[in-house]
């Protein structure tokens, strides 16, 4: 639970020549999760995960009170994946009463999430930087189905000279497509069902793109299946994968993603595919 103590054990380990892989969470672990340590482990001597659910990431009206917690069973679940180390701190422990200090990040940090979510990334940004520095290690885990986080933490990293690297781990889904996340727990059943259009119509945008159709026809096709399905669309646009700007036109060269987030009943959900180069055989 504490920084200090976790610091040292880590510095100790490094000595020792050993290295480090860390996967920030904020518990509630799925097999997304379990993914990103068993990466970890397999590239790594030592694995050290963190489960603190990060209360300057979210907006006012959002989860936070309501984000699934489950110590025992996120616990139970580690261990039985070769952790070595869980972090565990309490909120004070991170922003230290009176504490005011965040991380501000222009660039990926502002479309999408950034202009829906005001200072999440800066909330997010922070705590990783935080939680880095109490457990410093060689290389830091995160899923692909939140691109943006991935973006915006490569900036600070670059930005900052923070001396770790950061790895990005492919999405797991469920065997409908949906992507895991623990927000899914907050689905009912109808929601759940209607939820698994979201990859499907993110394949069939895929397919359509290798085909070559326009790039508003490809988006347009997605929104109605979303629409269909009562799915209330924040974004659904397809934009390049590093500066997320958007694309016009289907090209071969450019590398090309496609974001949706979405609302499912009032859960919100987010997801994407990359969009193959068409030089490929993948298309
Ligand atoms: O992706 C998450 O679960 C969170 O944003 C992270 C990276 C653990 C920071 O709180």
């Amino acid at each position: 639970h504490d920084r200090n103590v976790m610091r040292e054990l880590i510095l100790s380990s490094r000595t020792m020549g050993r290295r480090i892989g860390f996967i920030p969470t904020m518990g509630s672990l799925h097999a997304g999760h379990t993914s990103l340590v068993d990466q970890a482990v397999a590239e790594c001597n030592d694995v050290v995960t963190s489960i603190f659910v990060n209360p300057s990431q979210f907006g006012p009206q959002e989860d936070f009170e309501q984000y699934p917690r489950d110590f025992d069973a996120d616990f139970n679940l580690l261990a039985r994946h070769d952790v070595r180390w869980i972090f565990a701190p309490d909120v004070h422990e991170m922003y230290p009463p009176g504490d005011s200090t965040r991380i501000e990040i222009d660039g990926p940090a502002e479309p999408y999430e950034g202009t829906l979510r005001p200072g999440h990334f800066s909330g997010v940004a922070t705590i990783v930087f935080r939680l880095l520095q109490a457990a410093p290690s060689h290389a830091v885990y995160f899923g692909a189905k939140d691109w943006q986080q991935v973006l915006v933490v490569r900036k600070m990293v670059h930005d900052l000279k923070l001396d770790v690297e950061v790895m990005t781990c492919p999405t797991v889904r469920d065997t409908d497509g949906l992507a895991l996340s623990s927000r899914n727990t907050y689905l009912s059943e109808s929601e759940r069902n209607r939820a698994q259009t979201i990859y499907a119509a993110l394949e069939q945008a895929a397919q359509n793109w290798c085909r070559g159709l326009a790039i508003d026809t490809i988006e347009q096709k997605v929104r109605d299946m979303l629409s269909a399905k009562e799915i209330q669309i924040d974004y659904a646009d397809i934009v390049h994968t590093e500066s997320l700007k958007k694309i016009s036109e289907v090209s071969q060269n450019t590398p090309a993603i496609f974001l949706i987030a979405c609302r499912v009943g009032s859960t919100r959900l987010i997801d994407n595919i990359l969009l193959p180069s068409q030089a490929l055989s993948s298309c």
